[in-house]
């Protein structure tokens, strides 16, 4: 009996194993995921299972051409190898200074059945915490140059259950300045990423990309299934995604996979997927803090152009590099210093942006020698507003000038609406450009590498998303890319930052990497309480934000008097360092609240850091990250009883205890509000 069960299962099996035969399948290593390749009526699929159930169902792979077929259909798949990797590395400075690399590989080829036989490859990397594939064509008979138009990767999330998603749209004017949603995924009809997934069962998943060199970024848009995302790169200005020269990779398609929003927070898998560094000794690359001639501007209270109200005088500053001096800040960014900012620079129309010649009140030798005096190094700035084209062409000379008077560090500027990079073409003629496009990519590539033989860091606004090219180029220090800030200015049309954006940015932009975001604003009220320019946030927000958003470079933006009127929650800021040994995201719900440990670089101190979005909530933090046995002094800057970002956002409390390990840290954070710690080892 029992050989004929297994005799006719065998029978029955038998055309599903053939099937199954064009099924090639790779595992992470602790075997939690899987993705499996298969074809379907000549058709390239994937799909990816979690913890033994369907994440991802079959969903498309393949790129479109322009002057050859598509690889997306009239295709075979076959395996060409597999490969196990388990490394580590470390970071310059960054989050976390040591990374575990272990992923399974798997490499597959796509062959047109038909004449011509073109073949067009596919790599996964399959990591505990997610997966990665790109596409790679080799170099093949007859082909050197490919015209890439579309690209037929697909997300189709599985049906079983509901699923929240928190995102942006893509390829919106503002571009990544917008305000987050939280929406069913059915309702997504085009998003940026990082874009996060909820599943009602607590899967945590997010979609973005890594390692974007030479390509174009791409958004995603719905699909026929409404629980389909296909990514669509972002094209040219004559339509084309790609010019690509063979053999070519395009950047990896990422989905990262944990079963807690957390999980999410603690994944390393972008920057696994980049490149290591190709600068060598990055010493000279510098994590810090600074102050600038900048929020003034934003509060409108100075000018970036000339005139009476000039914000970038000698004599203002002067008076940033001492408060920069006497409070143990490293640097002064100075924004409005060069020509080009009078009339309406964001349009370019009047005078083009110059970057060496600076307005008369601003002394650039006399003011980098009081600095150097001061221990203070001066930040540069180069706005381009979107004139890409000036600026690549004086590229060399503005680079030199900022590195002949000791700038180690500059801001840059994509100030522009979407699809407003000005590209001069090979017939002279001016093409508008999105800010995602592989024009964009390798512009940016490009002054990250003519800086970095000048030895300066670039802290890129209105950039290109962040694909974790800081491993590859660890002088790509920072980036804005999401609304940060600034919004919560007089300046900002658009409205200000609602009370729980700054704990979305941290399940969504974060995810990609660090941002300079500015926090630390202390008048959260100008002038008062019915100001519609406000910040929606306690102040011990502004603190803990410094732990939470991380970025190697963090702004301290405000008037030197406000924070002196609040000297004991400025110590905070003072002491809080910008570079870690390691990082933990301990506590999260998306969109709600996180609480992050992390601990200071070549040091036994801990800082902790908690927001919290509308709603306040009771934190219990078991303090278990700490080392077993020692005991620290816990510095706690919390909300008071009655804090509220609406109508009391100074309501605070500073205390200090003693704790060890095996304490629990029991605190009540307010709506908008926040918990900043610092654990000091005795
Ligand atoms: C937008 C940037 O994000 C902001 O920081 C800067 O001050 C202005 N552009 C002017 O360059
Ligand atoms: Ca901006």
């Amino acid at each position: 009996m029992r050989f004929i069960t297994i005799f006719l299962s065998t029978l029955l099996l038998l055309p599903v194993s053939a099937a199954q035969a064009r099924e090639i399948s790779v595992a992470s290593p602790d075997g939690k995921l899987q993705v499996t390749v298969f074809e379907r009526a000549s058709r390239p699929y994937y799909r990816v299972d979690f913890d033994g159930k369907p994440l991802l169902r079959e969903s498309r792979l393949g790129l479109e051409f322009r002057d050859i077929p598509n690889l997306t259909e009239t295709i075979e798949v076959a395996e060409v190898s597999r490969n196990q990797i388990e490394s580590r590395w470390e970071q310059p400075w960054g989050e976390q200074r040591r990374i575990h690399d272990h992923h399974n590989e798997l490499l597959v080829s796509l062959t047109r059945t038909e004449a011509p036989k073109l073949e067009l490859n596919v790599r996964f990397r399959v990591f505990d915490d997610g997966i990665g594939f790109r596409y790679e064509m080799p170099a093949q008979r007859g082909l050197t140059r490919a015209n890439v138009v579309g690209d037929m990767s697909e997300f189709g999330f599985a049906d079983a259950a509901d699923i929240e998603a928190l995102h942006i749209d893509g390829q919106n004017r503002d571009r990544y300045e917008l305000v987050y949603r939280s929406v069913p995924l059915e309702s997504v009809h085009t998003a940026a990423t990082p874009i996060t997934f909820r599943r009602s069962d607590g899967v945590h998943a997010s979609i973005h990309e890594a390692a974007l060199v030479d390509w174009a970024g791409f958004t995603l848009v719905q699909r026929h299934n409404p629980k389909t995302l296909r990514a669509q790169l972002t094209p040219w200005s004559d339509g084309i995604a790609v010019k690509a020269t063979l053999p070519f990779k395009s950047s990896w398609r990422t989905l990262q996979v944990a079963d807690s929003a957390v999980g999410l927070l603690n994944s390393h898998l972008i920057l696994n997927l980049n490149e290591p560094n190709q600068l060598g000794d990055v010493s000279w690359v510098n994590p810090g803090k600074y102050t600038g001639v900048w929020w003034e501007m934003h509060r409108q209270e100075y000018t970036w152009g000339s005139g009476d109200n000039h914000g970038a005088t000698n004599e203002r500053v002067k008076a940033r590099i001492d408060f920069a001096a006497d409070y143990g800040f490293d640097g002064v960014l100075v924004e409005g210093w060069n020509v080009g900012w009078d009339g309406n620079w964001i349009d370019n129309e009047g005078v083009d942006f110059s970057f060496t010649e600076t307005y008369a009140d601003f002394d650039m030798p006399m003011l980098s020698a009081y600095g150097a005096e001061r221990g203070v190094k001066i930040i540069g700035h180069h706005e381009t507003s979107g004139n890409v084209a000036l600026y690549e062409d004086k590229l060399e000379d503005a680079l030199d000038y900022y590195a002949g008077h000791g700038v180690e560090q500059i801001k840059t500027g994509y100030v522009a609406w979407a699809k407003g990079l000005r590209r001069v073409d090979e017939k002279g003629f001016s093409r508008y450009e999105w800010h995602d496009g592989q024009w964009s990519a390798n512009h940016h590539l490009r002054v990250i590498k003519e800086a970095a033989e000048r030895k300066i860091a670039i802290n890129a606004h209105e950039p290109i998303k962040d694909t974790g090219l800081r491993r590859t180029y660890p002088n790509w220090i920072s980036r804005e890319g999401a609304r940060g800030m600034e919004y919560n200015s007089v300046g900002a049309g658009a409205g200000v930052n609602p009370p729980d954006h700054d704990v979305t940015l941290v399940y969504t932009r974060m995810l990609s990497g660090p941002m300079d975001f500015t926090p630390g604003v202390f008048d959260l009220l100008y002038p008062d309480l019915d100001t519609p320019a406000r910040v929606k946030s306690t102040l011990v927000h502004q603190l803990a934000l410094y732990v939470v958003l991380y970025s190697p470079i963090q702004m301290v933006p405000d008037y030197r008097q406000f924070y002196e009127r609040y000297p004991d929650a400025f110590q905070f800021i003072r002491d809080v360092p910008t570079d870690w040994e390691q990082s933990i995201a301990l506590q999260g719900v998306m969109a709600d609240h996180v609480v992050f440990a992390r601990q200071e670089r070549d040091s036994s101190d801990w800082y902790l850091g908690a927001i919290t979005g509308n709603e306040a909530r009771k934190l219990d933090v078991p303090l278990d990250f700490l080392d077993a046995g020692a005991s620290y002094t816990a510095q706690i800057y919390r909300d008071g009883k009655s804090a509220h970002w609406d109508d009391a956002p100074y309501d605070y409390v500073i205390e200090e205890k003693r704790v060890d390990a095996g304490d629990v840290l029991k605190v009540r954070v307010a709506a908008g509000g926040g918990l900043a710690v610092r654990f000091i080892r005795n």
